[in-house]
């Protein structure tokens, strides 16, 4: 773009710097000779068809938005590095863990999951913890959430769920009535439900919360041998959440507070860390779980962790759109040394990301830069919607005689022994209310006192009683005091629980 040669002085105070004036042009370059007035024909006429640059900008602030994120639309990142802790070659093939120090440059978002672009941060949700790894074997996305567990463990529930936590397509409210409705027939929503009605449904700040990838996957080393793993970020500010009073103080006062929090504190370079930790199991061992390892529902309790890296966010990005609402992140997007497990849940997921951001960013999404790979791109996609890639060789197919790209047959999928039957059934082991049980067990008087308050306030909203009978079902199955304060706190007879509980 050409710069033109005026040079314009602004004062500061007392110094006076030079800005150097560009001239302002069209999207096509030309210069714009009035940036105040219509072309009009006359001073009584109308606005002429003539005038393209009044034309073009109203189109171009008339498309400005891109389609939100379907779940996950609030948001905010930041660019950082991780740091591996060693060389953890024997278990993984995965470059980020290949030698100690070695760093990878990521770009973390965090969000919140039912509400939409411009949502208060201080609602309850989960909060998504999306990490991408720019390796120079390809992007690696840890897409996961700060609860380590999911509230249901099959894809084919998830746009139902999503559907009765997002507004009423009547009302355009989101409506406990309706999430109820559906978690009162979902029972492996038990465990999720009371972890997000905790205080951590309404993390302080995205430094003071951990991340948990939620699912196993597998790591594979160089001979083809098999872990499946679970991934923990755990943060190196401490976990700190809002309780019920200063939620709503919080409310009040600024909505925002969860992105201006980590801007500021990045800014002011106080860059928050995360220490990484995986648990890892063979094949034998998960299979040998007292419920089923490959349970979104469920955490690996009492399954040694092993810390194998840091990650430090250090830089905000320049322009939000840029980079955090393009960007893509996608369970698809791994790397040699990581493999999907067998999750259900994850299964589905591999497709979902792929195939929305391929409608909310374009076939070419890859080739933005937030999303572009460090490693170089060589195959034969090509063309599709505001494509930029040069391709100078007129071979686009291949096998061919002329030239050859080359397989990495380190990356092959790993071989997997399979058998069984081609079917639609439950998972095995499903025991959807023992982790909810060992997890409330575990909290302090004050956090228990908390999640009946929160978890009250929204059952109480819920007119229908079968409704309310049967979820306080679902946390007494937890756990009998549990479920017993939750009857008194909604006003729900224990009789009615129980008799719900033998039907
Ligand atoms: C079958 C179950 C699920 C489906 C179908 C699903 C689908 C989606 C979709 C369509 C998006 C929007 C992606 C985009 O527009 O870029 C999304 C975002 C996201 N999901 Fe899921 N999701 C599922 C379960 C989960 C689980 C279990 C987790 C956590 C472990 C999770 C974490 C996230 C995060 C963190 C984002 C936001 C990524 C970002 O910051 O751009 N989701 N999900």
């Amino acid at each position: 773009m050409k710069i033109a040669k005026n040079i314009l002085f602004i004062s500061i105070g007392l110094a006076c710097l030079p800005l150097y004036a560009k001239t302002i042009t069209q999207d096509n370059g030309a210069p714009v000779g009035d940036n105040q007035n219509s072309i009009t024909a006359g001073d009584t006429g109308s606005v002429l068809l003539q005038d393209v640059h009044l034309i073009q900008k109203l189109q171009r602030f008339a498309r400005e938005r891109i389609p939100e994120r379907v779940v996950h639309a609030r948001g905010t990142g930041a660019h950082g590095e991780f740091i591996s802790d060693g060389n953890f070659n024997d278990l993984t093939m995965a470059e980020p863990f290949g030698a100690k120090n070695k760093i990878t440059p990521v770009f973390v978002r965090f969000s919140s999951v039912v509400h939409s672009k411009g949502s208060p941060e201080t609602l309850r949700d989960p909060r998504g913890f999306a990490t991408k790894f720019y390796t120079k074997k390809g992007n690696w996305d840890l897409v996961g959430n700060s609860l380590p567990v999911f509230f249901i463990r099959d894809a084919m529930k998830f746009p139902d769920m999503v559907h009765s936590l997002k507004p009423s397509p009547i009302t355009n409210l989101q409506d406990p009535n309706r999430f109820f409705d559906f978690f009162s027939l979902q029972p492996s929503s038990t465990h999720m439900l009371t972890q997000l009605y905790t205080n951590k449904g309404t993390p302080e700040s995205y430094r003071t919360m951990d991340g948990f990838g939620v699912h196993a996957y597998k790591w594979i080393n160089k001979k083809g041998e098999v872990k499946y793993v679970k991934f923990q970020w755990k943060s190196q500010q401490g976990v700190k959440n809002l309780r019920p009073k200063e939620v709503i103080e919080m409310q009040s006062k600024d909505f925002n507070h969860m992105t201006k929090d980590l801007y500021t504190q990045i800014k002011a370079g106080k860059y928050p860390k995360w220490d990484l930790y995986v648990k890892i199991l063979s094949p034998s061992e998960l299979n040998n779980l007292g419920y089923n390892g490959l349970d979104a529902t469920k955490q690996w309790l009492n399954v040694p962790e092993q810390k194998v890296g840091t990650m430090i966010l250090n830089r905000v990005p320049d322009n939000f759109f840029l980079d955090t609402e393009q960007s893509a992140f996608a369970p698809s997007n791994l790397i040699p040394g990581i493999e999907p497990s067998e999750d259900r849940l994850l299964q589905g997921r591999l497709f979902a990301y792929a195939d929305t951001q391929l409608y909310r960013l374009g076939v070419n999404l890859f080739q933005l830069p937030i999303n572009r790979p460090l490693a170089e791109v060589n195959n034969y996609n090509q063309e599709g919607a505001s494509n930029n890639t040069m391709i100078k060789s007129d071979v686009n197919y291949e096998p061919s005689r002329k030239i050859k790209l080359i397989e990495d047959k380190s990356s092959k999928a790993v071989e997997t022994i399979i058998s069984g039957t081609v079917q639609q059934k439950k998972i095995g082991k499903e025991r959807d209310f023992y982790q909810a049980g060992i997890f409330y067990r575990s909290l302090t008087k004050e956090d228990k006192n908390d999640l009946i308050t929160n978890l009250g306030g929204d059952l109480n909203q819920v007119r229908n009683k079968d409704i309310k009978t049967k979820m306080v079902s679902y946390f007494y199955q937890a756990d009998k005091e549990y479920g017993t304060r939750l009857a008194k706190q909604v006003n729900v007879s224990l009789k009615e629980v129980i008799k719900s509980i033998k039907q």
